[in-house]
């Protein structure tokens, strides 16, 4: 009898549709800079809300979105993965198509992030094996998931027709815990893992730092966040804080490859008793983003993703103990999906980049010798990147030597020119630069038929439309600047043609015609064919957008032919042209003043959101039109005035509750690497219990000697417990943003009784696992529990049994819509009070803000009707104050069942908590549920409770569709 063995080996066809080489980034054989931001799907449970965040990022001149994909979330139980509710991605992958911006995924199967474990799964805190390394138990248990979503995003990729372009394997494996070291064959397996999920186009890692770490992937790159997260000194930077070193960092790791960063920092996370993320969005703020961002463009780099771009919310359970619920990062696009200032900052930076196809083949020229180079002016440094394929173009990235100077220097520029060196300004005077500011400066720089010798100015923009060359330029306000236009022939002369602005001119030898301009108000000036703009100030430039008309197929939203550059608006999404009119869609927030640069046969006729508008012209032949806002009044419903209905959420303490169904902690092993100190483990993750409140109940009987109980427990930075004797309340370690672990001591009121049985309930809060950043550490599966116990004057005391509950069903969750994280073990989650439709009518009257007047847990029920309109884009959050009497008490903020906030009243910081449409219905009946425990025998309530609006702007954001709520049903077995 003869076997016969197929042997089936991975043919590597590498897809046409995405290639590279020591440059940038092809898609379809053309270069291009992929200017990409992080989005996390599952920070943003409401599905119909990507495409809105989607079609801000692609406005801004970003062409891509880098995301990951959390596995804990769709496998909470071996072997069952769901992609129900949120978790479905298709919705992701679709809205990326809709904007027309490429997708790069990071499914991990670790992916850090701030979120629980890193990704990992709650029951990989029990399995065996080492983590991230090629320890089979683990290649097993990342194996399903890598298949199901690998398939997932396989067939979203760019070569079925999908944005997907590039996929990222695990994530900065770059620190190991000794001895283990960087793992070889587990780098291997999972790449071929993805490849077998059917995985084409190329596969890249992030270093977290140039460490040449796993550079087996197809598109090794990096990662940098060079400011840090202290945002509590946001205004503070090193001396030395602009990582130039990154270049050589890159050409010793993959010289063959593009210099590719696929995280830098766009914001900053924000912990437990920080400082919040308005601090973060200064720490990394406009000029942040100006000297930061430039110096990577000083150092070639062409694809750069800015983490996070939108960082949205860590509602249920998604944080790791380093973050709380808001996700907000600081970023561009904030929490409630308003755009920062930096959003208009990057702007500038991404339409430039996204109009310089010299800037792709270029190579920094002087790295390490970059102080004082063309300048003279040590204080600054230079340095001069230059297009060594073309061999034309030089881009010249000026900043600041002490990054963190706030000094003004002056400078002239010496550079080498088409025309001869040029000492620039070449009519006179000095150029400036701000402390904590950079620019890039252009030499020989094409724009359509136009050749600029040179422009200090910086280049927003440029297009050529019906024939006429336009080029956007920016400064400072009161700065100087020069640009050079090269002529052949009879020397042109150049004429203002509106605005308060002069100029000088002055023909240079060679040919060309230098234009010198202190820049104030919007000034447009034309020379020959070419007209352009040059700005006073970034808040002017900020007011441009460019946008393309759809093309045709498929991948028509993903044209970068055609452009129109419009000045107004607080947001224009997209601009369409069908015959002689120009259909455009935005945002307002204020009345807008619009100058419309787009070709005449297509703009006989513009619409404004559907509206026609009244256009004039301008001498020059721009239109213009203005818009006013309409932002209708809405109420807004007051908290405190409805009806509030509240029960008892710790029945557990009653002397008649039975906690019969509850789960008996009773193994007497654990495979995890903190090794249990007790006889019963008490571990609540051995019991597959993994988020949320968790409750331990201990029975013991007395020896009489007992005069207190001492317990070590465990739960995460910023946890806290509270310890009963029966019914009685004797304390609790009320947390502080430090302690991930406490142990406490707390007396008996009186002597029990010998013989006599009692009970010990433990509440405490489990803040999420902690990342396991550090290959090789297992710290991820820290457990959350009781590590340790004891009672004080009587060491012959024991606990015959111990029993614990977190969420009902644990792994086996009940709530599939909202996933395995939503919900914890509260007596009233475990009943489903957080959901809307429960019956709360046989319930007490009582609000929040009365709160209670023991220790303990409380639930509180109300609803509120919401009539907002369409067209408008109202985000609205859960605003609470910090209350001073009696501060130890934490409140979750349920709102149609998800739970979108998780209040800490004496650590804080954070106050206001966006819920956005569609988890809130706008129009109709909203569910608001809101659990109070008590840390002390005191009590505590909310000082107050609000529902407030945010922002106001008429939008045309994509109909939103109210995410499913399901409602409370019978909850088989729920005690
Ligand atoms: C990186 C990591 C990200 C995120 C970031 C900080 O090191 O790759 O997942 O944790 O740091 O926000």
């Amino acid at each position: 009898m003869s076997i016969l063995l197929f042997t089936f080996t991975y043919v590597d066809t590498k897809p046409s549709q995405v290639t590279w080489d020591e440059y940038s980034f092809k898609i379809n054989g053309e270069r291009l800079m992929l200017f990409s931001g992080e989005v996390h799907p599952y920070r943003m449970p409401v599905q119909s809300l990507h495409l809105d965040v989607f079609q801000k990022i692609k406005a801004m001149g970003f062409n891509a979105i880098s995301f990951y994909v959390f596995w804990g979330i769709l496998e909470p139980k071996r072997g069952e993965i769901s992609f129900e509710g949120f978790r479905d991605l298709q919705p992701f992958f679709d809205a990326a198509m809709k904007a027309g911006i490429y997708l790069v995924a990071r499914p991990g199967p670790y992916i850090n992030a701030e979120t629980a474990g890193g990704g990992f799964p709650g029951w990989g805190t029990y399995t065996p094996g080492l983590w991230r390394t090629s320890n089979t138990t683990y290649l097993d248990a990342y194996a399903g998931y890598i298949e199901a979503v690998g398939s997932k995003i396989a067939a979203n990729q760019i070569t079925k027709g999908g944005p997907v372009i590039l996929v990222q394997s695990e994530n900065e494996y770059s620190g190991f815990q000794p001895p283990y070291t960087e793992d070889f064959d587990y780098e291997a397996k999972l790449m071929q893992s993805l490849r077998d999920a059917g995985i084409t186009v190329p596969i890249t890692t992030n270093d977290a730092w140039p460490g040449a770490h796993y550079t087996s992937v197809d598109v090794y790159g990096y990662d940098s966040y060079p400011n840090g997260f202290d945002c509590s000194h946001p205004y503070t930077w090193l001396t030395d804080a602009v990582p130039e070193w990154l270049w050589g960092g890159h050409e010793d790791a993959n010289p063959d490859d593009l210099n590719a960063v696929y995280e830098f920092q766009g914001g900053a996370f924000d912990g437990w008793g920080g400082s919040g993320y308005d601090t973060c969005a200064i720490l990394t703020g406009p000029e942040f983003e100006r000297v930061f961002y430039k110096n990577q463009f000083a150092m070639s780099t062409t694809y750069l993703n800015l983490y996070m771009i939108f960082g949205g919310t860590n509602w249920g359970g998604i944080a790791h103990p380093g973050v709380y619920t808001s996700y907000d990062y600081g970023s561009a696009i904030a929490e409630d999906r308003t755009l920062r200032e930096k959003y208009y900052e990057l702007k500038l930076q991404a339409n430039f980049l996204a109009v310089s196809p010299a800037y792709l083949t270029t190579r920094p020229m002087n790295i390490y010798s970059t102080q004082g180079s063309f300048t003279g002016n040590s204080a600054l440094k230079t340095t001069q990147v230059l297009d060594v394929v073309g061999n034309k173009t030089g881009f010249y990235v000026v900043r600041q030597t002490d990054a963190s100077t706030n000094a003004l220097q002056t400078y002239t520029l010496q550079l080498p020119t088409s025309l001869g060196t040029l000492t620039i300004p070449t009519i006179g005077g000095l150029l400036s630069l701000n402390g904590k500011d950079s620019k890039i400066h252009v030499v020989d720089y094409t724009a359509g038929s136009t050749e600029l010798v040179y422009s200090t100015g910086e280049i927003f923009t440029w297009a050529t439309i019906d024939g006429r060359d336009v080029i956007v330029l920016y400064g400072n306000a009161g700065e100087l600047h020069e640009t050079a236009f090269k002529f052949s022939g009879q020397a042109p002369v150049a004429r203002v043609l509106s605005g308060t602005g002069t100029i000088k001119q002055q023909t240079l030898s060679g040919g060309a015609l230098a234009i010198q301009y202190t820049t104030s108000g919007q000034t447009v000036f034309q020379v020959r064919n070419t007209l352009v703009y040059i700005f006073v100030d970034r808040t002017t430039a900020y007011e441009f957008w460019v946008l393309h008309p759809p093309s045709n197929g498929a991948f028509a939203q993903f044209n970068t032919k055609n452009p129109i550059i419009i000045k107004g608006g607080y947001l224009l999404r997209s601009v369409s042209t069908s015959e002689s009119t120009l259909a455009i869609t935005g945002d307002l927030n204020s009345t807008a003043s619009f100058e419309i640069i787009a070709p005449k046969a297509s703009s006989q006729k513009v619409t404004f959101n559907g509206g026609t508008l009244t256009l004039g012209r301008t001498s020059y032949g721009t239109l213009t039109a203005k818009r006013t806002v309409n932002l209708p009044s809405v109420t807004i419903p007051n908290l405190s005035t409805l009806n509030w209905k509240t029960a008892d959420s710790l029945p557990e303490i009653s002397r008649t509750y039975s906690d019969a169904k509850w789960t008996v902690a009773n193994h007497t092993s654990s495979i995890n690497p903190v090794v249990p100190l007790t006889s019963a483990v008490l571990y609540a993750g051995d019991y597959g219990y993994h988020t949320g409140n968790i409750l331990w109940r201990g029975h013991f009987a007395a020896t009489g000697a007992e005069t207190g109980f001492t317990v070590d427990v465990l739960g995460g930075s910023a946890f806290g417990y509270s310890v009963w004797l029966d019914s009685t309340f004797i304390g609790s370690w009320e947390g502080d943003a430090v302690h991930g672990e406490f142990t406490g001591t707390f007396n008996f009121p009186a002597v029990l009784a010998k013989g006599s049985a009692h009970v010990l309930t433990i509440l405490q809060d489990h803040m999420g696992y902690e990342e396991d950043w550090t290959a090789g550490s297992d710290a991820f599966k820290t457990p959350r529990g009781i590590i340790n116990y004891s009672f004080v004057g009587s060491n012959s005391t024991t606990v015959s049994t111990w029993k614990v509950t977190g969420n009902l069903g644990g792994e086996s969750y009940v709530d599939k819509t909202r996933g395995p994280l939503n919900e914890g073990g509260l007596f009233g989650e475990r009943q489903g009070w957080h959901l809307p439709g429960f019956n709360d009518a046989a319930w007490a009257t009582g609000k929040p803000t009365t709160g209670i007047s023991k220790a303990g847990v409380s639930f509180f029920r109300t609803t509120f009707n919401l009539n907002i309109p369409k067209g408008v884009d109202y985000p609205l959050a859960l605003v609470v104050t910090n209350s001073t009497t009696n501060p130890h008490f934490r409140s979750q903020l349920y709102v149609n069942g998800y739970q979108f906030g998780k209040y800490i009243n004496h650590i804080g910081p954070q106050k206001s908590f966006p819920v956005p449409q569609g988890i809130l219905n706008y129009n109709g009946v909203n569910t608001l549920a809101v659990s109070l425990w008590a840390a002390g025998a005191a009590g505590a309530k909310l000082d107050s409770l609000a529902l407030q609006l945010t922002a106001k702007v008429e939008s045309t954001l994509p109909a939103v569709v109210n995410q499913p709520s399901p409602a409370w049903t019978t909850r088989p077995g729920a005690y």
